[in-house]
């Protein structure tokens, strides 16, 4: 197995966390907010994030799948629609019309899952929208979206760590690091 280098440590997380914690809590004006994160990648940020904001806040968390993993077979066609790319495995609890969304993510990359899952939330008619992103990949756009917070913007690497799998694996690793050989 490649070995994984530490692009992100720890410390650096929690410092850039919290800071990200503190702006959303000034841009806030105090109002409640709910947090959605999205399974699984961002399950581990969404549970800092939001012991680093002073309001008060609630969460939830939506689940999604791409279909641009189907290679062939009778549903390779679904993976050539240019937003419809990504299904809904698990939807959020309760409407969130008339809250203050922030949607958590883990990784901002081609911007396929972003803009579906904002055309989805914004369906629900929530007082205001709003993006967290732990990681930025702008290199890698294929939409053009962009999130409200980011953490840190990072080269075309492929990262692990933090919550960010390969695989399912390596979800539990304190820092983020550089899986070599992976092409995103
Ligand atoms: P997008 O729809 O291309 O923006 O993809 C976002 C999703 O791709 C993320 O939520 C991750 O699940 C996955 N992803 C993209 N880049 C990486 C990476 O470097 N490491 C782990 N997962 C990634
Ligand atoms: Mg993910």
């Amino acid at each position: 197995m490649d070995p994984l280098k530490i692009l992100i440590t720890r410390e650096q997380i929690a410092t850039r966390v919290a800071e990200m914690g503190r702006q959303i809590t000034s841009d806030s004006a105090g109002e409640p907010v709910i947090f959605v994160g999205v399974l699984k990648g961002a399950a581990i940020f969404l549970g800092d994030l939001v012991r680093t904001v002073e309001l008060e806040a609630t969460f939830e968390f939506i689940g999604v799948a791409s279909y641009g993993r189907v290679a062939a077979g009778p549903e390779a066609r679904l993976a050539w629609d240019s937003t419809g790319e990504v299904r809904v495995t698990k939807d959020v609890d309760q409407s969130l019309r008339g809250k203050n969304v922030i949607l958590v993510e883990d990784i901002l990359d081609t911007g396929l899952t972003l803009t579906f899952l904002k055309r989805l939330l914004l369906g629900h008619q929530p007082k205001s929208f709003r993006v967290a992103t732990l990681l930025d990949k702008p290199s890698r756009r294929k939409l053009a979206i962009e999130a409200d917070y980011v953490g840190f913007t990072i080269a075309d690497e492929f990262v692990v760590g933090y919550g960010l799998d390969y695989a399912e694996k390596y979800r539990n690793i304190p820092d983020i690091c550089v899986l070599p050989g992976v092409v995103g």
